[in-house]
C-alpha cells in the first residue's frame, strides 16, 4: 500500500491532509538501533523505563521490545503550558511514578523535543529523586535547544521545524495512531 493512500485511509479531519516525513520502517530500523544501544550501556542489573505520556506511547511499546534486558516500567504525565507557553512555572506531574527513583538507572522516554522546557525542568524534578544514573532517549529533537542538558543521551531522528503527528504524537489529540511520523498539510 502506497503512503498515500495510508495517509487518506486513517485521516480522520475533513480539510486535512498529512505528508509521510518518517515511514513505519525507517522508524521500526532507529527504535531497533536504540533499543541495541539502550540495552549495552549499563551496568548489570535492571534499568527502570519511564515514559512521558501521552506523547512517548507507541515509542515507548516499541522501544522496550527492543531492550534486551531487565527492566521495570512506568510512566509519569506533566501538566502542559496550554497557551501560556511563555509561562516558566514549574513543571506539575499530573501523574507521578509510584515506582521509587533513589539509587536506580533511569532512563526517561519523550516524543518529541521542541524547546527543551519541558525536559529541563524534569531534569530537575526527576534528578531531585537522586536516581543512580538519569539519561533520556528522545524521539525527535528539533535542535531549537543552544544547550541541551547532559542527560539527553538518545535521539532517534533530527526533526524538521514542521508540526509533525502520527506514531503518539498528535495535533489537538488527533493522528496519535498513525503507523508513520508525518507533517500536516493544508489539502
Ligand atoms: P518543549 O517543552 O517545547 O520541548 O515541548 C515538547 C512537547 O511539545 C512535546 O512533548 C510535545 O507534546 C509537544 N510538541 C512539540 N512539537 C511538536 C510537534 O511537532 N508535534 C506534536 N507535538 C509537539
Ligand atoms: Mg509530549
Amino acid at each position: 500500500m502506497s503512503s498515500a493512500t495510508t495517509t487518506e485511509l486513517r485521516r480522520n479531519a475533513p480539510g486535512t491532509d498529512i505528508e509521510v516525513v518518517l515511514d513505519a520502517g525507517t522508524i521500526a530500523a532507529r527504535v531497533a538501533e536504540l533499543g541495541a544501544e539502550i540495552t549495552a550501556a549499563f551496568p548489570e542489573g535492571e534499568l527502570l523505563v519511564l515514559g512521558l505520556l501521552k506523547g512517548s506511547f507507541i515509542f515507548l511499546a516499541d522501544l522496550v521490545r527492543a531492550i534486551d534486558r531487565p527492566l521495570h516500567l512506568d510512566f509519569l504525565t506533566v501538566s502542559s503550558y496550554g497557551n501560556d507557553r511563555t509561562s516558566s512555572g514549574t513543571v506539575r506531574l499530573l501523574h507521578d511514578p509510584a515506582t521509587p527513583l533513589e539509587g536506580r538507572h533511569v532512563v526517561l522516554v519523550d516524543d518529541i523535543i521542541e524547546t527543551g522546557r519541558t525536559l529541563t525542568e524534569l531534569m530537575n524534578l526527576l534528578g531531585a529523586r537522586r536516581p543512580r544514573s538519569l539519561s533520556v532517549c528522545a524521539l525527535l529533537d528539533k535542535n531549537l535547544m543552544a544547550t541541551p542538558p547532559n542527560e539527553l543521551r538518545w535521539v532517534g531522528f533530527n526533526a524538521p521545524p514542521e508540526f509533525l503527528v502520527g506514531y503518539g504524537l498528535d495535533h489537538a489529540e488527533d493522528h496519535r495512531h498513525l503507523p508513520y511520523i508525518g507533517k500536516l498539510t493544508d489539502a
